[in-house]
């Protein structure tokens, strides 16, 4: 038995992929990965989508694509770091499923986002001093927004047998 619809959510750099990955495994589901199926569905990268597009497109198409969720029964989604804080995402997320916050700390979001900057069209620009100012301030505007997930795991938290934990709370 397994817990239906997961969804991941937190800040560029926070494992949301890695971890979708590994509790698809010991969940028996599905994981999908948001900007995976947004590149697929568009034919076109991220940063393409950006700017050819601008994000406003992107984040119209973002919800579209998580909302054909509702018709899919038990999966784990790695979203995308702004997912929840657009178009209503986080309470149609909240009613559908599990939402979990990876919180991870500042200083490895920005090491990781300093490292795999290139992919991810709001940093790709920056210098590594412009990447932890953006973190910061990211955080301060999107953190009473990923505050509303139904489980928030901080740095030393983001571990297997916690996130398994509360997953099975939720086996049906
Ligand atoms: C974004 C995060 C990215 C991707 C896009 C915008 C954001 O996803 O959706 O580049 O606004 O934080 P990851 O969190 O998977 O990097």
């Amino acid at each position: 038995m397994a817990a239906e619809k997961i969804f991941l959510i937190g800040m560029m750099g926070s494992g949301k992929s890695y971890w979708a990955k590994k509790i698809a495994k010991w969940n028996k589901c599905v994981g999908y990965d948001l900007d995976d199926i947004i590149e697929m569905n568009e034919e076109k990268t991220i940063p393409e989508i950006f700017s050819e597009d601008g994000e406003d497109a992107f984040r119209k198409t973002e919800a579209k694509i998580i909302r054909w969720f509702k018709e899919k029964k038990k999966f784990v989604i790695a979203t995308g770091g702004g997912t929840p804080c657009f178009h209503d995402n986080m309470n149609w997320m909240k009613k559908e499923g599990v939402v979990i916050w990876l919180d991870e700390s500042i200083e490895v979001l920005v090491s990781r986002l300093i490292a795999n900057k290139t992919k991810r069209p709001l940093i790709a620009n920056l210098s590594d001093d412009q990447i932890s100012k953006f973190v910061q301030e990211k955080l301060v505007e999107r953190n009473p927004i990923y505050q509303q997930a139904h489980y928030r795991l901080t740095s030393d938290e983001i571990k297997e047998a916690n996130l398994k934990k509360l997953i099975l709370k939720h086996v049906s």
